[in-house]
């Protein structure tokens, strides 16, 4: 090969090179302008070279040897802006970074669960505002004027303070369910998922905002029997096939008969444990037959309909799943908290 050939063949070369680590650098390096190295020994055949030639391929010759240290030059800073420091290879089998994907807030996930339980069996979903008129929280749903519940001790009063004119942070769903009787006609199957707000002191158990799913049913010879059967079907369908549940007598204003529901201990199974304080049961929501006054009071006839209601508290269920220790937990918005909840542990 001429020696203007081989000066050709190695501009390519320079122009080609790449490297991967400073390492590689080097070798090029090296390997032209080393002290064997291809640049090197093609100023020793120079030297044979006949005078005439000499001038054009001197030149030549030089501006390849000047590539070759710019090339040099070139993939060293690339490699300092890749950040590959010397001898620190590029490995191209080590995982790739992945994006941190987000997930539902775990008082989301069991809300969802809730809903699905109940659409299943035919519940559509109401909502309404969460700042409520004193009608719809209190006065439509038989609360008698001088009731505990007005008290400003539980309620945030908006404007207007306790009374026919006062606007609050509504105290419970059950308002929801007044909107929805009072703009149709039964047969009414609804739940009403929703934050709900309580005056009270924020501790490990107790919290001034909360979240309810409450439901109502309301049609022709709807009967307590009916309420026993769905709660069976929910507490069943959230908690396993193995939970039963018993009715208590209590009290509310808007339903008659009124009951608190216990569900047995899903966490030992009802021999006793520090979540249902030995008993093996739970207590998961309350629930009755609407009151007549209720049904009167938004313009359904209760000589024709009947209907249940209940209502639940969505973190105290999420406590039951979850078994999240303090409840404040849910609102401080630690991501090592919440990065926990990636998929829910639900019953298919
Ligand atoms: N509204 C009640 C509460 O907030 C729950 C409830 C709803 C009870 C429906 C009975 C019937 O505690």
């Amino acid at each position: 090969m001429s020696l203007i050939d081989r000066i050709a063949a190695l501009e390519t070369e320079v122009e080609k090179a790449s490297a991967r680590t400073a390492d590689e650098v080097e070798q090029f390096r090296v390997s032209m302008l080393g002290r064997n190295g291809a640049v090197t020994e093609l100023f020793d055949a120079f030297k044979q070279v006949a005078a005439e030639e000499k001038r054009i391929l001197g030149q030549r010759l030089n501006q390849l040897k000047q590539a070759a240290h710019a090339r040099v030059d070139a993939l060293r800073s690339t490699m300092e802006q890749d950040g590959v420091t010397e001898g620190a290879a590029l490995d191209l089998s080590a995982p790739a970074l992945t994006e941190p994907t987000g997930s539902l807030h775990p008082i989301t996930l069991v809300r969802q669960r809730i809903v699905e339980v109940f659409s299943r069996i035919g519940f559509t979903v109401s909502q309404g505002p969460e700042v409520e008129d004193d009608l719809h929280n209190f006065g439509a749903l038989n609360f008698p004027p001088d009731h505990p519940a007005r008290d400003m001790q539980d309620t945030f009063f908006v404007s207007g303070g306790i009374g026919p004119d006062g606007m609050a942070l509504r105290t419970h769903t059950s308002s929801v369910q007044v909107r929805v009787m009072e703009g149709s006609t039964p047969p009414i199957r609804t739940i009403s998922p929703g934050r709900v707000y309580r005056n009270e002191a924020i501790s490990a158990r107790a919290h001034c905002m909360f979240h309810q799913v409450e439901g109502l049913y309301v049609d022709k010879d709807v009967s307590f029997a009916d309420l026993k059967g769905t709660l069976d079907h929910f507490a069943k369908s959230m908690f396993g096939p193995d939970v039963r549940i018993r009715l208590r007598p209590s009290y509310f204003p808007f339903t008659e008969p009124s009951a608190e529901v216990d569900m047995s201990c899903s966490i030992c199974g009802g021999s006793g444990c520090n979540i249902c304080k030995g008993s093996g049961w739970v207590e998961i929501m309350g629930c009755g037959m609407v009151d007549p006054a209720v049904l009167t009071n938004c313009d359904i006839d209760p000589t024709v309909y009947s209907g249940f209601a209940f209502g639940m508290g969505v973190e105290r269920i999420a406590q039951l799943i979850y078994r999240v220790p303090d409840l404040r937990m849910y609102w401080e918005n630690d991501m090592r908290f919440l990065e926990q909840f990636t998929a829910a542990p639900f019953r298919k």
